[in-house]
């Protein structure tokens, strides 16, 4: 693959989506905000593009991908939605939700963009440039975050850059993103089921479906007639940087990812803070995470430490990758 390729850098606009919209139809790779995180996308129905995209990433191509399109209808064509996962769509869509459920019969997306499962991850996002690029396109997008696979996921055109410039056609850029966490995945099965916490909470999907969402199960080879989110693999939203959760005291050489007011020992020794919400504010926090963690991460600290964040709305999300951020490190 060539990986010299000049990448483009586009603000949002008219012009953009337009290019956007060529670029994708001629097999190129696009990256473009949503309100979640940016997202690099191609033509779902193409396999080349799909599998230049896994090589751009570095990404294992077991790992689907998620089917990006404009609305309800569009997604009909692609999967098949039962009373459950309407209901959730017509809740949330355009959001930070993404469906999992059965590939329809004449599902134009590419075998390889689903890793060969019957099923398909489906969402609308909520941003505007997102949405007309797709608009533009008219067909369905798959997007994965717009990094190298195991990287943190990145929330401004400039991470995209950081990571993927030469190895990408086209960046849009929509300035940084408003959520911060990547969408919560609900498997639409027989029991709905939370694959990924992410920027829609919990709590609001299971108001609208009326009772709890169950968890995967332990095992990841377990027989659910269908395989998990794959890619919710150990250590997946990695800085290089040794990350320690639930820091009481800041040890020498560390930096400090702080959350709300608290004033810990050893702070004045740090080698760096950030404080994701100062306000404790869990929104605002998921909004800072990824770039405080790339930006702690460039510090040359010996370990990031991390307070706790409460669980409750995208704290769990934020929980959930930071956990996943310090596998195997400690
Ligand atoms: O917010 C987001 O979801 C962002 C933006 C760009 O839309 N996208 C994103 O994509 O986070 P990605 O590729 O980083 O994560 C997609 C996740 C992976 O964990 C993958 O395993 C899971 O979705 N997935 C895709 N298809 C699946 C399927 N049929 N069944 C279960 N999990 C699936
Ligand atoms: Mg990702």
């Amino acid at each position: 693959m060539n990986l010299d390729l000049k990448t483009r850098i586009w603000p949002a606009g008219e012009a953009a989506v337009a290019e956007a919209g060529r670029c994708l139809a001629g097999g190129g790779l696009v990256a473009f905000p949503t309100e979640t995180v940016y997202g690099l996308g191609a033509d779902a129905t193409n396999p080349a593009a799909i599998a230049r995209l896994y090589q751009a990433k570095g990404r294992p191509a077991f790992n689907p991908l998620i089917a990006h399109v404009g609305d309800l209808a569009a997604a009909m064509r692609i999967g098949r939605f039962d009373a459950q996962a309407t209901a959730l769509a017509r809740a949330f869509w355009p959001g930070p939700l993404t469906l999992v459920v059965p590939k329809s019969g004449d599902c134009a997306v590419a075998d390889l963009a689903t890793a060969g499962l019957d099923t398909i991850a489906i969402r609308v996002p909520a941003h505007p440039a997102a949405l007309a690029i797709l608009r533009a396109f008219g067909g369905p997008v798959v997007a994965p975050s717009a990094n190298l696979s195991g990287h943190v996921s990145p929330t401004t055109a400039a991470h995209v850059q950081g990571d993927l410039a030469g190895r990408i056609d086209l960046i849009i850029d929509g300035g940084p993103v408003a959520v911060g966490v990547e969408s919560t995945i609900v498997g639409c099965f027989e029991e709905p089921m939370l694959l990924r916490p992410g920027g829609l909470p919990r709590e609001d999907i299971e108001r609208v479906l009326g009772r709890a969402l169950v968890a995967p199960p332990d095992d990841p080879d377990a027989d659910l007639g269908q395989p998990l989110a794959p890619g919710m693999l150990a250590s997946h939203y990695a800085p290089r940087t040794r990350v320690r959760l639930n820091a009481e005291a800041i040890l020498p050489g560390e930096a400090l990812l702080a959350f709300g007011p608290a004033i810990l020992p050893g702070v004045d020794a740090a080698a760096a803070v950030m404080n994701l919400s100062a306000r404790s504010n869990v929104d605002e926090a998921a909004a800072n995470l990824f770039g405080y963690l790339r930006t702690l991460d460039l510090t040359g600290a010996r370990a990031i430490a991390v307070m706790p964040i409460p669980h409750h709305g995208l704290g769990e999300a934020i929980n959930d990758r930071l956990r996943r951020a310090a596998v195997g490190r400690d």
